[in-house]
């Protein structure tokens, strides 16, 4: 990272351009951060299961122990290899692009890597997947995306609880939607406001797994969709929960005739209270 210093007399929209630039870099080396603490623990889990039945199979000589063993060590060695599989996948596709993608599987993936997390923190996690066409995304940025919502949810709920996670396509407005719907602290309504904010957290600093505090990664959320000409919405309510919308774009845009109905990409309705929303 560079960090030219601008003098004070430079022009105010010179300094803007820098900081953002600096905010962008920040949110990078956040969500690469979180990455690798989320994948290290991971992947340190799969090795202890492998060490373990390595030695149960060693100090037990019988046949159907070490049957077990090696059923076990082979079922950790898959789980390792699609662990590093997908961050290799993460860190090949850097590109900007957006290209047609399938969400159901980005999402399947996001959840393979914090299956153990997920467990951990007793969390039940219920997939909804309804079939839906491949959306107009960058796979990457979208995970990153979706890693920062789990995991806030997952936070939102320190004793554990549900998660829910569904996917369906919304033809009226001819978007895919993706929640993530905690049903943990919620947020009051006088702090909706500023959750999209950089650096806006009410995490003391990261928490055991090296995770949240930084206030970056709503930010960064609202940035991508941004991108993506999506949008973001949010319900909450405390002490009940909270969902996040995300609504994408599909690959192959509906085909609409003038006379029946809306055009693609129309306006969404204005969601109440208590709710924000943003485009
Ligand atoms: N699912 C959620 N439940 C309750 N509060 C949330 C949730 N997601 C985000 N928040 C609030 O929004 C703040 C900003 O989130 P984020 O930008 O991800 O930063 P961080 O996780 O580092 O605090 C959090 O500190 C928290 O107060
Ligand atoms: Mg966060």
């Amino acid at each position: 990272m560079q960090h030219q210093q601008l003098p004070d007399h430079h022009p105010l929209e010179q300094q803007v351009e820098l900081l953002k630039r600096r905010l962008a870099e920040a949110q990078k080396l956040t969500a690469l951060g979180e990455l690798v603490s989320t994948t290290t623990h991971e992947f340190n889990n799969v090795l202890m299961t492998i060490i373990n039945y390595a030695k149960l199979g060693m100090r037990h000589r019988d046949a159907a122990t070490r049957d077990k063993a090696f059923e076990k060590i082979l079922s950790a060695g898959n789980r390792a290899a699609k662990i590093t599989n997908t961050v290799l996948g993460l860190a090949r596709n850097r590109a900007a692009g957006q290209e047609p993608t399938d969400l159901t599987k980005l999402v399947d993936d996001a959840l393979m890597l914090l299956e153990r997390e997920m467990n951990k923190y007793r969390i039940r996690v219920e997939k909804q997947f309804r079939p839906i066409p491949e959306a107009m995304v960058n796979g990457n940025q979208i995970q990153q995306v979706l890693l920062n919502l789990l995991i806030n949810a997952r936070q939102a709920m320190p004793n554990g609880g549900r998660l829910v996670i569904r996917l369906s396509h919304d033809q009226e407005n001819d978007m895919i939607d993706l929640v993530v719907r905690d049903f943990g602290s919620g947020i009051p309504q006088e702090k909706l406001p500023h959750i999209f904010d950089a650096f806006y957290s009410t995490k003391d600093g990261p928490d055991a797994s090296g995770k949240g505090g930084t206030g970056l990664g709503l930010s960064t959320c609202r940035d991508i969709i941004e991108s993506h000409r999506g949008r973001v919405r949010v319900d909450s309510t405390v002490g009940k929960g909270t969902a996040f919308t995300l609504k994408l774009p599909p690959a192959k845009p509906i085909a609409r005739t003038p006379s029946l109905g809306a055009p693609v990409g129309h306006p969404i309705a204005a969601p109440q209270s208590p709710t924000t929303s943003m485009s």
